[in-house]
């Protein structure tokens, strides 16, 4: 069973998930938040997982990197999940925790990296979206693809029916990563992520 910390910033859905299917494979064992009453801190809460607030303010990004960093060794860590965290994360960070570090984001990766995603899906007239769960390198969502789910853009769609539609997704699909992951039958090698 591997121990699993999640860095998270706001609402914290997926990490609802990721609480809700944890089985044999992984126990999600401290959650971490940069901001301050972010409602995925009262979600850890409430399934009895321990909490911290590491606060990214007057610092700077290597100091809170490092604190976040101290924070998952002392913790025990063996998978760290970004969940909707908004931070970016700095280069010694990222190969500190390189094959052990996965992200999700609202889109089918290489396409749409960044924010305001659903806005320029729809803006682009694409006919699919989805999400996707990548290793995370130095660059930003650009870490090698492990898995990704697609929704079709309807018509009518607005970003927010979209997001929902997209969220929905995520929540299958995360899970199911991390269980890979964290079962071995995952991994990050030569910049790629080769299943076994
Ligand atoms: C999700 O859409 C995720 O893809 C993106 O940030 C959002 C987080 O939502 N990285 P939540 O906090 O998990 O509800």
């Amino acid at each position: 069973m591997k121990r699993v910390a999640v860095l998270i910033s706001g609402r914290g859905s997926n990490l609802g998930s990721l609480i809700e299917a944890a089985g044999d494979s992984y126990k999600i064992i401290r959650v971490i938040s940069n901001i301050e009453g972010a409602a995925g801190l009262d979600r850890a809460q409430a399934a009895g997982i321990s909490t911290q607030l590491i606060s990214h303010k007057d610092k700077s990004r290597e100091a809170f990197d490092a604190e976040i960093d101290a924070a998952l060794r002392a913790a025990d860590a063996q998978i760290v999940v970004l969940a909707g965290f908004m931070r970016i994360l700095s280069d010694g960070f990222v190969r500190g925790w390189e094959g052990k570090l996965i992200n999700i984001h609202p889109s089918l990766l290489p396409a749409y990296k960044g924010t305001r995603v659903h806005e320029r899906v729809i803006e682009a007239g694409e006919a699919l979206s989805g999400a996707t769960v990548h290793f995370v390198v130095p660059e930003l969502d650009a870490g090698p693809v492990i898995a990704q789910a697609s929704v079709p853009v309807q018509p009518d769609e607005s970003p927010q029916t979209l997001a929902d539609r997209v969220l929905a997704v995520e929540h299958a699909l995360y899970p199911e990563v991390l269980r890979l992951l964290a079962d071995g039958k995952v991994k990050l090698h030569n910049g790629l992520a080769v299943f076994s």
